[in-house]
């Protein structure tokens, strides 16, 4: 079968383990094809990790086939998709627990909260969503935000040996900051984790629907930034990102009933978690999004 170029050219970045998935990929839709007794049903979705497959099965019934790497968060997606059990979320139908390969109800693909013209209606949506998601909660067997926390506080002191401006070191340096005031008391909640427009899609059964979780255990507050900077691009364009992101931190902390202080803590531990992993890969500033919602989040 033919491979979205998105996802072929994402793994051609990745090493040796990624190149396997990859390759023996077309042998995997086969046998899981033949193992749910499923024929393809349409053109494949996907993202940078992972194929997306609709399928029909022999009574006529529409899922999709989710492929990805068989990684520690393909097994949390399991646990968290079967705890939430539908509610505000894609249903898990079946999975496979060797390949991790899960079978999903079908949603509407081409539709996602990105397409929703007005910023305040797509985040009052997603907001409604991620307070059901966050209120449930975290089953056993999920990683914690203490642990989270705390590895990401271990990794500060070289990280920023690693950024070259001042301002950023200390911008970053708050960031730990507030990590260090939080991290004896990470929540217990389930967390969604990655909850931004794109992973909001158009279903039946309810209007709309969250998919692709990786989810911990945890404070409702490391939750939002995916929401806050939802779209980055287009919150750019339109020339008042700091506003937008005020905003959407208004909206969410107000639908979730959360301390503004806590989710701006918490909100400047996403910040130190995405800029920690762009020092990983070899950058030595900031990204631009981070650093205004950071300032936003300070500025609280
Ligand atoms: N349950 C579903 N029904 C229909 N399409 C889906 C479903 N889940 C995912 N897709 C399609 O596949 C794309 C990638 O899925 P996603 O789970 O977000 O994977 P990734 O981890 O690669 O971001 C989505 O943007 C959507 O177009
Ligand atoms: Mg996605």
């Amino acid at each position: 079968m033919l491979l979205p170029e998105v996802l072929l050219a994402s793994y051609r970045r990745e090493g040796e383990a990624g190149r396997a998935w990859i390759a023996a990929l077309p042998t995997l839709v086969e046998e899981s094809l033949a193992r749910w007794d499923l024929v393809p049903d349409g053109v494949p979705g996907s993202g940078e990790a992972s194929l997306v497959l609709p399928v029909r099965a022999t009574d006529g019934g529409r899922a999709v086939l989710k492929f990805q790497p068989p990684r520690d968060e393909s097994r949390a997606a399991v646990v968290g998709l079967r705890a939430w059990d539908g509610a505000g979320i894609v249903r898990l139908i079946d999975h496979d627990p060797a390949s991790t390969t899960m079978l999903l109800e079908r949603l509407d693909g081409s539709r996602s909260l990105a397409d929703v013209g007005d910023d305040d209606t797509a985040m009052g949506v997603l907001a409604e969503l991620m307070r059901g998601l966050t209120a449930v909660p975290a089953p056993a067997g999920l990683r914690g935000l203490a642990d989270i926390a705390t590895a990401m506080l271990d990794e500060v002191p070289a990280a920023l040996r690693s950024l070259a401006d001042p301002d950023e070191r200390r911008l970053l340096r708050s960031c730990a900051d507030a990590v260090t005031d939080l991290v004896d008391e990470p929540g217990d909640r389930l967390l969604h984790w990655d909850l931004h427009y794109g992973n909001v899609l158009a279903g039946e059964r309810e209007p709309w629907l969250a998919i692709d979780p990786e989810p911990l255990a945890g404070d409702p507050g490391f939750d939002l930034m995916p929401a806050l900077d939802s779209e980055w691009d287009a919150v750019v364009a339109a020339g008042a990102p700091t506003r937008t992101v005020d905003r959407r931190f208004d909206l969410l902390t107000d639908a979730l009933d959360l301390d503004r202080s806590r989710a701006a803590g918490w909100t400047l531990g996403r910040v130190l978690q995405n800029s920690l992993w762009d020092i990983e890969d070899g950058r030595t500033a900031l990204a631009p999004g981070q650093i205004i919602v950071a300032r936003a989040m300070l500025a609280r």
